[in-house]
């Protein structure tokens, strides 16, 4: 990792670069960046806004994106909400220095920013396992919320519902790191509470899952978590429960061990069978159906459809 700050030659370069860039780590965990442009301008397009609109964005970040938005639409038009002050506070000075002066709230963009709302846009640079139900409820009538889904199979997908609660898995891909709340516990502590190995047998489900099977049997598997393997451990795929204790190791040779309650690569398997038989169809031929707090993935035809996890399960 290299670490660099404006009075290195080079940072314009690096800052206009097509690729994300990690601006915080926090107890070795990463916890913000600056957004890949080419993916912002894409959320953007997506979220086709027009003059007079409102906006809030979830994840400010650096303010890169908030600039943009400000731009486009004039200061009194964007809400920017960050947990972190440390965040907060910077990207407000940056957005001065830069003659802009949208709204920057520290706070839990969970719980949207009812003080201004409502919204003609939601728009999330931090990804979520399901919507939060106030940011439908925080926008005008007609409004969308545009936001990245993410899953415990390392799977994620842009999703654009409008206040309706009917909404589409977008095409474009995007993958952001997880709003704190919905973030999935580590390795070592879901490592901690397996339960006793029940067996190995043969599998012909051999890792690493691409991000589309991620997405798709992470949706089907909402409770899983899976990991690969860090250094000292037998290399391979591991599935852990978020809560029960049940665990599965894949290897690559086509051998698989599991344990505990339940049987996560058989439930992994089952999953796969039932995506292949429906067609293997990509996340964009799913949209996303919001009724209250019940949240729904489905194909047209209904024949996969799984429901969205809440952030606490
Ligand atoms: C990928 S960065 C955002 C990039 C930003 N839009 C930019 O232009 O630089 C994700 C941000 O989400 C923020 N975040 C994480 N959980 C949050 C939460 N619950 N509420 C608000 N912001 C959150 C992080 O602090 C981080 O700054």
């Amino acid at each position: 990792m290299v670490f660099m700050s404006s009075a290195d030659p080079g940072w314009l370069d690096a800052v206009y670069r097509n690729e994300p860039l990690l601006t915080q780590v926090t107890g070795g965990i990463p916890t913000s960046s600056s957004t890949q442009p080419g993916l912002m301008l894409r959320m953007l397009e997506a979220m086709d806004v027009a003059d007079g609109m409102t906006v809030l964005e979830i994840g400010t970040g650096t303010g890169y994106n908030a600039a943009l938005l400000s731009a486009r639409l004039g200061d009194s038009g964007v809400t920017t909400v960050d947990i972190d002050p440390d965040l907060t506070g910077p990207a407000r000075e940056r957005l001065g220095g830069l003659g802009l002066s949208p709204t920057v709230v520290t706070g839990d963009g969970a719980l949207g920013h009812a003080p201004r709302a409502p919204y003609d846009r939601v728009i999330a640079t931090c990804a979520v396992r399901s919507i939060p139900p106030v940011w439908l409820e925080q926008l005008a009538p007609g409004g969308l919320v545009l936001a990245t889904i993410t899953t415990g199979l390392h799977g994620s997908a842009l999703a654009l519902v409008g206040s309706d609660g009917h909404g589409r898995i977008l095409p474009e891909r995007a993958s952001f790191m997880p709003m704190r709340s919905h973030a999935d516990p580590g390795f070592h502590a879901l490592k901690a509470q397996a339960g006793p190995a029940a067996g190995e047998r043969a599998t012909e489900l051999v890792p690493p899952l691409d991000e589309t099977a991620g997405f798709v049997l992470g949706l089907a598997l909402p409770q899983v978590v899976s990991f690969g393997l860090p250094d000292g451990e037998v290399p391979g795929l591991y599935l852990a429960h978020r809560t029960d204790g049940s665990w599965a190791h894949a290897l690559h040779h086509g051998r698989v061990s599991q344990g505990g309650p339940q049987p996560l690569w058989d439930q992994l398997e089952q999953a796969y069978a039932d995506w292949a038989s429906a067609g293997v169809p990509l996340p964009q031929e799913f949209a996303l159906t919001i009724d209250g707090i019940v949240q729904q993935v489905h194909t047209s035809d209904g024949a996969l459809s799984y429901p969205l996890p809440g952030a606490a399960w």
